[in-house]
């Protein structure tokens, strides 16, 4: 038996579908994925499996490399795994974009979209809630100790608070300054919910909702955060400016900057999800000519879900819808395949969706004293959804 508990037999024809992938032999590969025997393993190469040194590519990998697009889509038919990553976190799509073979990083990046896009529509159909996001590690796991004499429980991302809505809501929040005066706001586990990086992204996405609206016009944001996006909407001068914010501290962070006494401004005490699934709720919102989605500890499917209200809210085809795209944002591939995967989501409820792209800054101490950091991109995709007419 080989370290991974496969038989040395299946893990040479595992290594053969590998070489073969290299190569990109497209028949040896067909060959080797066949099934060839009829005891326990039936024969066939594993082609999730992974080489077991420091890179530990799987045969997509090996394929993307040498641009072997017809092996790739094989692979992928096969069931390969796209959003796998190698010991040093690229995915087989990253390799190829790195060498430049745009075919076989297309053929990944469009079968991801598909799965990703089937994987929601399946979890909303059988109305099981899930993490979609395929780099999260969020379940506890077992690990052996460095001299391998024990086993440690390592906890998951679950057991902190950002991985529940529920109980984000129940913890405390942090606001304070820091080293250059910035506002910052962490959560319990000094996971970052807001700071001043994202202002360039705030006041693009407020310019993108804001301008050349009617006079008096109407904006909806939900989450307060630090009112970031909130100071730029107030630029643009609504006449109605709704904010729904349910965390006790967000609230109070909002009460003593005045926000209750601004003219306009009216606040929404409690989640999106109260107040607009909800239809005698709904009936008090009311509905906008500009409307921003920037929550915290939720996950793609609220999002998903948020859409699906989105076309109660606004006043009609003229109406701007944007949200915090930050889905994925600490791997690029990740992160094109989740802008794809809205748009079409978007498109899917009868939305149009331009995209702009903001460069922002951020200061090499963003991240200091933060537990993890959600941010590690150049560009950030700016979405403008409207409906279609
Ligand atoms: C990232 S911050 C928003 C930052 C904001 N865009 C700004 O410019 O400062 C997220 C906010 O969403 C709030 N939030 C979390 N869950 C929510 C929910 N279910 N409904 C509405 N707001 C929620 C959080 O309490 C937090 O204040």
């Amino acid at each position: 038996m080989a370290e991974s508990g496969l038989s040395a037999e299946r893990v040479q024809r595992n290594l053969m579908l590998m070489r073969a992938a290299a190569r990109g032999d497209v028949d040896e590969c067909k060959a080797l994925l066949k099934p060839s025997g009829d005891g326990e393993w039936d024969g066939s190469a594993d082609v999730w499996y992974a080489e077991d040194d420091d890179v530990g590519w799987d045969a997509l990998h090996y394929a993307a490399d040498g641009g072997h697009v017809r092996v790739v889509s094989l692979l992928l038919r096969h069931g390969a795994l796209w959003n796998t990553v190698d010991n040093l976190g690229y995915t087989a799509a990253e390799v190829a974009w790195t060498r430049n073979h745009s075919k076989c990083y297309s053929e990944i990046f469009e079968h991801g979209v598909r799965q990703t896009f089937l994987a929601d529509l399946l979890l909303r159909k059988s109305g099981v809630a899930n993490r979609i996001d395929p780099q999260e590690e969020d379940t506890a796991h077992i690990e052996e100790s460095e001299n391998g004499t024990e086993v440690i429980i390592v906890p998951g991302t679950n057991n902190e608070v950002q991985a529940s809505n529920q109980a984000f809501l129940a913890s405390r929040l942090k606001f304070f300054r820091d080293e250059r005066g910035g506002w910052r706001c962490l959560d319990q586990d000094d996971n970052m919910v807001m700071a001043e990086w994202e202002n360039d992204i705030m006041r693009h996405s407020a310019a993108a909702l804001c301008e050349g609206q009617p006079e008096g016009f109407s904006v909806l944001n939900v989450g307060f955060g630090l009112g970031i996006v909130d100071e730029f909407f107030q630029k643009y001068k609504p006449g109605r400016h709704v904010i729904i914010e349910p965390h006790p501290d967000a609230i109070a962070f909002m009460k003593q900057n005045g926000w209750d006494k601004r003219e306009g401004v009216e606040i929404f005490e409690g989640t999106w999800e109260h107040f607009m699934l909800d239809y005698e709720r709904a009936a008090t919102l009311g509905s906008f000519d500009a409307i921003y989605f920037d929550t915290y500890s939720q996950e793609y499917e609220d999002l998903r879900k948020f859409f699906d209200v989105l076309p109660n809210f606004l006043n009609g085809p003229d109406s701007r819808f944007s949200f915090f795209h930050g889905l994925a944002a600490t791997n690029q591939f990740l992160y094109d395949v989740y802008t794809r995967v809205s748009e079409l989501d978007l498109r899917e409820i009868g939305f149009d969706t331009t995209w702009s792209i903001v460069y922002p800054e951020v200061h090499p101490d963003t991240w200091n004293g933060v537990k993890r950091s959600y941010w590690t991109l150049d560009a950030y995709y700016l979405p403008i959804a409207r409906m279609q007419i």
